[in-house]
């Protein structure tokens, strides 16, 4: 685009029909507030600068949403609510004269950038510009696009539906919310708006008019989308939206070559970044930042979030791994579940195997450890191909500190044994089962630590006493 564009995001609405404390447009679609995706959007366009006018729920407003890493986010409040008019007449004194003035609804998240580049182009740096939408269904509630009945079909003006005659409300084309002019008309256009109509409202919408009456030509680009026009006004339409945001990014890792055994039942808020040959079953959630290699499988019922997995693991059904801000790294090869609970700083080697109710918690594991059944790892560097049996724990937490285990290579640990942090377990060395060990033990030896098993022949069990009658 030759010109700078200063986009506006309208979100002082209150969102009665959410009935919620929160603000309607922190509501959250594939795991981002629902303005996030709109100021996303923005940066994606390469926009100077967003200004967000806030009202009602200001403050959580303000600190809910996030500047993109190269435009500048700026609030304006608007207080009272007085029309979508009086909203962008808010911002005034935030736009420079020298850019475009795109304005966004705060509650349209799916606005595709392509449309609006095709309305930045009609609008080209000098015209009004507007995106209508027309299905040819029913447009009730919603702002018509009147037309001239010449064969130009020139836009006249936006009739809200409350104003609208019932020639009007015929009309199937109507306004998405969005439009696009210079500033500096803009500006001079949003000074003539008053609020004679049903409503008692300054009407961003009036623009239209007076632009015409002017003279000027206003231009409308015309989606026939209703995702990327649809507004969350309701808890059902938040269900409907979500789902048309999850199927766009199902269908956009399935033309990566992603192979998912069903698109409709496939979550992700966030971002999921798949290599080839990746296989995903049904009912799985992926959170923050995720990473898949190749030939990777994720088998159904896994929520995964904030991970690297790399090429060819597997990770079994119903396992849950977060990340969180230290990450997950599972090596190429493991086996993961299934029912196993990854948490922040788990890093295993190529090969490893963490098996059925196992928790890994800022652990490394190298290559070829295992850890089948049952038990607990925690603050432990684990070395290779170490062999950690079912029931046994790292007690990492003396209650105030916690504190390192260090398993080193070639280890076999038994079953149900408490290894007391800190403390090293040597080389090559096995642990039997059922110890608790506080000491440090020797490489390759064989360390117990548990009561000794004593047998008493013949031994008279206790019987019950005989009741009175
Ligand atoms: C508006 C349009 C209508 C269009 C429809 C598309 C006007 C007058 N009408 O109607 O032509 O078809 O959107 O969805 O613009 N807002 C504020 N401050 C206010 C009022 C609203 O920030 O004082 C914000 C709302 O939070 C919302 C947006 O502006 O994000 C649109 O407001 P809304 O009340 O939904 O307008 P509609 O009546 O739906
Ligand atoms: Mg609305």
């Amino acid at each position: 685009m030759s010109f700078p564009v200063d986009v506006v995001v309208m979100a002082a609405g209150k969102g009665t029909r959410m009935k919620s404390q929160r603000p309607k447009v922190l509501h959250r679609l594939g795991g981002r507030a629902l303005a996030q995706h709109v100021i996303d959007c923005a940066a994606r366009l390469s926009a100077r600068s967003v200004v967000v006018i806030t009202g009602h729920g200001a403050e959580q407003v303000e600190a809910g949403l996030q500047a993109p890493a190269t435009t500048a986010l700026r609030f304006v409040r608007q207080e009272p609510q007085l029309g979508t008019g009086h909203a962008v007449q808010q911002a005034v004194p935030v736009l420079a004269d020298d850019g475009v003035v795109l304005i966004l609804n705060g509650d349209v998240p799916l606005i595709g950038q392509a449309t609006l580049e095709t309305l930045l182009q009609a609008c080209d740096g000098q015209h009004l510009a507007l995106l209508s939408v027309d299905t040819g269904g029913d447009a009730t509630g919603y702002g018509r696009i009147v037309r001239s009945v010449d064969a130009d079909r020139s836009v006249h003006a936006i009739v809200e539906h409350k104003d609208a005659n019932e020639a009007q409300r015929r009309i199937t084309e109507w306004y998405s919310g969005v439009m696009a002019a210079p500033a500096s008309l803009l500006k001079s256009l949003l000074k003539d708006l008053t609020n004679d109509n049903s409503q008692r409202e300054y009407y961003l919408t009036d623009v239209v008019k007076h632009a015409v009456a002017q003279g000027l030509v206003v231009r409308a680009v015309t989606t026939c989308d209703a995702v990327e026009v649809a507004g969350v006004n309701s808890p059902v339409q938040l269900a409907e939206l979500e789902r048309a945001c999850q199927r766009r990014v199902a269908d956009v890792l399935m033309e990566q070559g992603t192979r998912l055994a069903d698109p409709a039942r496939l979550d992700v808020r966030g971002e999921l970044v798949c290599g080839q040959d990746v296989e995903i079953d049904v009912n799985c959630v992926f959170e923050g930042r995720v990473q898949l290699g190749d030939g990777v499988r994720v088998g159904a019922n896994c929520v995964i979030a904030n991970a690297v997995i790399e090429t060819g693991a597997v990770i079994h059904p119903f396992t849950h791994i977060d990340g969180e801000k230290l990450g997950v790294k599972v090596g190429p090869g493991a086996l993961v579940g299934p029912f196993a609970r990854l948490r922040p700083g788990a890093d295993l080697g190529a090969e490893v195997h963490i098996g059925n109710f196992v928790e890994v918690k800022n652990s490394t594991l190298a290559a070829g450890a295992k850890a089948n059944h049952l038990a607990y790892l925690g603050d432990a560097t684990v070395g290779e191909r170490v062999n950690y049996g079912a029931g046994s724990i790292t007690a990492n937490y003396d209650g105030a500190n916690k504190h390192r285990t260090v398993i080193e290579a070639d280890v076999h640990v038994g079953s149900n044994c408490v290894l007391v942090a800190p403390v090293t377990i040597g080389a090559g060395g096995t642990v039997g089962g059922g110890s608790t060990i506080t000491k440090d033990t020797a490489p390759g030896a064989l360390s117990v630590a548990r009561g000794k098993q004593v047998a008493i022949a013949n031994w008279q069990r206790p019987r019950k006493k005989k009741q009175a009658p």
